[in-house]
């Protein structure tokens, strides 16, 4: 082997390839192989301002980029040959283009280190990322807000400490999960507001001699603005950890919303049907149908949280500008995108599938003295009871029907009226759960009416912002 092919990329210095289990600790190939297409973006825009700014000639960018749309055929072609040798995306697209091209593809990197090339191209893929949780979401608010809308009036039991509370409407249970979902589309769009400086040109940690034009790359590439700090530039990953923190909120909705499917569909809440599309059997038991689509989305955060806490120790203590610990952002943060998709569609397809059983809701909504609330309201405007009373007043009636073995509404006036002389059966219209829920009219308040225009809202909302796109 002749000196200038014992080491592939470093040939001018280096006399040794590098050890076997140097290259496998090493190479990224195998997983940042997904940057290809941002690199080649990354790679355009810079080779267009070095022709801008005289710095490599027209004729040499007109070969570059041929060569690279070349690359980019055979990436998508599934020709294109990885190599480890060649550690990372950037070395192998950079060689392919060397034997594509010849020498102009050595001037490509004028200007330039892979360590600016690399948070490029990771920035771009992240914002693209950010991009897709934010319309995934919708996707899902959206199904979420049409059910809302036909359970305006779905009578089901409000929970507090997982026992029944008060009764509240399916609709204002689902448009619970819209306000979450949002909130997090609006985490990930702030998110992409801070992403969205051009690292490129800030080279390896210092900047460059020659006169290149920041401006220009970081339009080119629909970035807002150039970064303002060449040794920020290179060593910054914010972009990843706040899109991983955003991500594991988001998926802590998504195990919220996963768990109470799996509660529901269980014969003792009898809530949801979910159908044959959305759950498995047991390979034993012939009876069972299991969620296992929503106890997946439950269990997703666990990875998300994961590759949100591993970047984060990663990037603790690190001196600046760029280590190679800083190799270790990219599998997890795949790995968080992937699960967090996949976790939202599932989520989608399912609240598409479920079945709302209201007959079984309503009847749990009664259990547990949930109108206990409302009789005390009553007791205050009725007979101006101040509230703590009424409260005690309550509970004591709440005691005499549990005695007794009846609901609230089954109890005779006269027991009541043991407790308080002063109540009438016109107490009886607000012991019922849908006296109860109609009451609550208050800004948020789960009565129907509000429930259902709240939920046409946000409906004409998202669907007016799909058709903008
Ligand atoms: N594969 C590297 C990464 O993901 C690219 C940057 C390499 N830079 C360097 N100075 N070795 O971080």
């Amino acid at each position: 082997m002749s000196d200038s092919d014992a080491n592939k990329m470093w040939g001018g210095r280096f006399k040794m390839s590098p050890a076997e289990i140097m290259e496998r600790i090493n190479a990224s190939i195998d997983f940042d192989q997904r940057l290809a297409r941002d690199d080649l973006a990354g790679s355009k825009a810079h080779a267009a301002m070095l022709a801008a700014t005289g710095i490599i000639s027209n004729g040499d960018k007109a070969a570059i980029y041929k060569g690279l749309d070349q690359v980019a055929d055979e990436i998508a072609a599934g020709t294109f040959q990885y190599s480890r040798a060649l550690e990372d995306v950037h070395m192998n697209i950079e060689s392919r283009l060397q034997e594509l091209i010849g020498e102009p593809a050595g001037r490509l990197h004028t200007a330039r280190s892979r360590n600016d090339q690399v948070a490029t191209d990771f920035r771009l893929y992240v914002r693209g990322g950010l991009d897709a949780f934010v319309t995934a979401l919708a996707g899902l608010q959206v199904v979420l807000a049409r059910k809302a809308r036909t359970h305006a009036a779905t009578v089901m039991p409000g929970f507090t400490h997982l026992q029944p509370a008060q009764p509240v409407t399916f609709g204002h249970h689902l448009l619970a999960y819209v306000e979450m979902f949002s909130r997090d589309r609006g985490r990930f769009q702030d998110a992409r507001v801070r992403l969205n400086e051009c690292p490129l040109g800030a080279a390896a940690l210092a900047g460059t001699s020659f006169p290149i034009d920041r401006h220009a790359t970081a339009n080119a590439l629909g970035f807002d603005r150039p970064t303002a700090n060449s040794l920020d530039s290179v060593s910054d990953r914010d972009f990843v950890l706040e899109t991983l923190a955003a991500a594991t909120i988001c998926a802590v909705h998504l195990s919220r919303m996963a768990e109470e499917i799996v509660l529901w569909v269980t014969p003792q809440f009898g809530f949801l049907k979910l159908s044959d599309r959305f759950t498995t059997g047991s390979s034993i038991m012939p009876q069972k149908r299991n969620p296992d689509a929503a106890e997946l989305c439950r269990a997703k955060v666990g990875r998300i949280a994961g590759a949100l806490n591993s970047l984060v120790i990663v990037m603790k203590g690190l001196p600046l500008a760029y280590s190679k610990d800083m190799q270790e952002d990219k599998e997890v943060a795949f790995d968080a995108f992937d699960s967090l998709n996949l976790a939202i569609a599932a989520m989608t397809g399912m609240v598409e599938d479920m079945q709302p059983q209201p007959e079984a809701m309503r009847k749990a909504a009664g259990y547990g003295y949930s109108t206990a609330t409302d009789l005390a309201d009553w007791l205050v405007r009725e007979l101006k009871m101040p509230f703590r009373q009424a409260h005690h007043v309550t509970g004591s009636i709440v005691a005499l029907a549990e005695k007794d073995g009846v609901d609230l509404a089954g109890l005779p006036l006269a027991a009541m009226q043991s407790v308080e002389p002063r109540i009438t059966d016109a107490v009886f219209s607000v012991l019922s759960v849908e006296n109860s829920v109609a009451s609550r009219t208050s800004y948020g308040g789960t009565a129907p009416h509000n429930v259902e225009k709240s939920a046409a809202d946000w409906v004409s909302r998202l669907e007016k912002e799909q058709q903008t796109g």
